[in-house]
């Protein structure tokens, strides 16, 4: 329902067996229990994205609906796998588009919370690709929550109807503190009104 907030999922990565695709869609039915509107914008569709160009002077229209989708957020979840120690290109490549943002009102991620969720074989690459993210999320102006979800895919069971389900908890702890979030955000949209976040061009 229009008025209520909205939490938007990107990343994953590309095919039907993706754990990652899973675990972000697991993670906005928890999101939505709270009373939340989500949308995702998922691996395959983040596959279409060119290389972003930051020279190019035209809105490529692969990237339209990740756009928009932001712009509407109040609240995202990225998930991705952990590839070589980081985010996926993939993942990157669409956070990179985020860019396109800049001019806006609300540049960036600015004024939305940011639910990081890493899936990989191992957990050195769950450590490191989760501060991968979440440090493009501070360049990006979002608040990442206290609270991330990194799945080892080699130690805990992720399938299409079967989710781990210590993993299903940490999907609820993070879907619970995206919620809580956007309330708090509500509130304080009153003082950002007064006051307004100042621009900065390309300052992060
Ligand atoms: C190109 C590539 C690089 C990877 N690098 C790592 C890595 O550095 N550490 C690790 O633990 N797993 C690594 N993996 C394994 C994936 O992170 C893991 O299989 C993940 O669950 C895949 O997610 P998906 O099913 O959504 O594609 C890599 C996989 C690929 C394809």
């Amino acid at each position: 329902m229009p008025g209520e907030p909205m939490v938007v999922g990107i990343g994953g990565s590309t095919g039907p067996h993706s754990v990652t695709n899973r675990l972000l869609e697991q993670a906005l039915a928890e999101t939505a229990a709270f009373g939340v509107r989500t949308a995702v914008v998922g691996g395959d569709e983040l596959a279409q994205l060119p290389i972003f160009d930051p020279a190019a002077l035209i809105v490529p229209s692969a990237a339209e609906h990740l756009l928009s989708a932001v712009r509407a957020a109040d609240a995202v979840i990225i998930a991705t796998p952990g590839y070589h120690g980081g985010m996926s290109g993939l993942v990157k490549n669409a956070l990179d588009h985020l860019e396109l943002l800049r001019g806006d009102e609300r540049p960036y991620l600015d004024g939305r919370a940011a639910g990081v969720i890493v899936t990989a074989a191992g957990w050195q690459a769950c450590g490191t690709a989760l501060v991968s993210v979440r440090s493009a999320v501070h360049a990006l102006r979002g608040w990442p929550t206290p609270f991330g979800v990194t799945v080892n895919s080699a130690e805990q069971h992720v399938g299409k109807d079967d989710v781990d389900e210590r993993v299903r908890g940490a999907l609820r702890i993070l879907a619970r503190q995206l919620a809580e979030f956007t309330e708090w955000r509500a509130s304080a949209r009153v003082l950002s009104a007064a006051a307004p976040t100042p621009r900065a061009g390309v300052v992060r």
